[in-house]
């Protein structure tokens, strides 16, 4: 059983952005041999948002940031740390979460990215639980952001239809002590991280690194572009996001049935499916955006996380499980009380 009396983090407010230009199943069509009705059977995409010409992936992850701290109350100078999460960044050295604290005005404090792809939100959420409980720090913003419509092989239909920009963000800060109306405590509740590299080939960038530095020729192979083997992925998305999940779960001493929402990275209706059957949780519980804005790796639950705390669905008090897997292969969940 968890100490409730325990010092705990919590997420102090939310935000995300996503590019106006939609990018439909239709308008793949004309792109490369594939189908609408081959991509919502598969996948659950309808559209995917993609960013303007000029725009950076640290300007999409400005605005995401800007209405988290908006929502939690707080100025960008009031900041500790700032983690962002993303595989898109703006240039690969140095991190985008510099550029951030540049364009956010923050202080002088460690900003840094983490390389973690579709996971690397629950990973920045759980290192920012680890300082805020552990460490005299405050305030620190975690953002999920990516630009992936610059890293696909347009001509790859096996790739170019499943993702989206976007980005997504949270302050973590101290919850000093603050209760649900049921009188549990309100905060980041457990979290799991994990990393499997024997499936590192099945989902890359092959090029741009020490491996294959880019050259001409690689450039023609595309080799500065994804490169995915979907199936090696589909058929471990399934059993680690349950296990996650439901680890997490067991770790505050709760069972699935009663966690208000369930907050999946958004990668493929069938995945997310499957993995809340085995949790034996209610459809109605699944919170889903994939249909709108694809698989946006990093960004994806930040927003989904965002959209339905602006809404009103998700209340205080409520408790959100969110649970990712993505290139690594690296997974993780976390399970909080809003
Ligand atoms: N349109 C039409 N046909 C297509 C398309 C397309 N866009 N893409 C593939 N096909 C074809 C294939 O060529 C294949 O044809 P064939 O039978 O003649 O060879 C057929 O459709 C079936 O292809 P599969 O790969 O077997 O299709 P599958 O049902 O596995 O769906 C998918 C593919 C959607 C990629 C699925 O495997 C998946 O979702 N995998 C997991 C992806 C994931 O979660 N990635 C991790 C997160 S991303 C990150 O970390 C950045």
């Amino acid at each position: 059983m968890p100490d409730l009396a325990a010092p705990r983090s919590r997420i102090l407010g939310t935000g995300h952005y996503l590019p106006d230009v939609v990018r439909t199943n239709f308008d793949l069509e004309k792109m490369v041999e594939t189908s609408d009705a081959w991509i919502t059977e598969r996948t659950g995409i309808r559209e995917r948002r993609i960013a303007p010409d000029g725009m950076t992936t640290s300007d999409m992850a400005c605005f995401a940031a800007k209405q988290a701290l908006d929502a939690a109350g707080i100025l960008a100078e009031d900041l500790d740390m700032i983690i962002v999460g993303t595989v898109t960044g703006d240039m690969p050295m140095p991190a985008t979460a510099v550029y951030l604290q540049q364009k956010l005005g923050a202080p002088h404090c460690p900003a840094f990215d983490i390389s973690a792809a579709c996971a690397g939100f629950i990973f920045g959420l759980s290192i920012a639980d680890q300082f805020v409980r552990g460490s005299a720090l405050r305030n620190i913003l975690v953002v999920g952001v990516e630009l992936l419509s610059r890293v696909l092989n347009w001509k790859d239909r096996t790739t170019c239809v499943l993702f989206g920009d976007g980005a997504g963000a949270a302050v973590v800060g101290a919850s000093g002590g603050l209760l649900a109306g049921d009188g549990k405590p309100r905060g980041i509740l457990s979290t799991r991280l994990h990393t499997d590299g024997s499936l590192a080939r099945s989902l890359m960038i092959p090029g741009g690194g020490s491996e294959s530095p880019m050259t001409h020729e690689r450039v023609e192979q595309k080799k500065n572009t994804v490169h995915m083997r979907g199936q090696d992925i589909f058929k471990v998305a399934v059993k680690n996001l349950y296990s996650a999940s439901k680890n997490a779960v067991d770790m505050a001493g709760m069972t699935p049935e009663e966690v208000d929402w369930i907050c999946p990275h958004q990668a493929n209706i069938r995945i997310i499916d499957q993995a809340v059957h085995r949790l034996h949780v209610s459809r109605d519980k699944v919170l889903v955006n994939i249909d709108r804005v694809g698989n946006t790796s990093s960004a994806s639950i930040p927003i989904l996380l965002d959209e339905n705390v602006r809404s009103g669905k998700i209340k205080p008090g409520h408790t959100v499980l969110m649970c990712a897997l993505g290139a690594g292969i690296s997974w993780g969940s976390a399970l909080v009380r809003m």
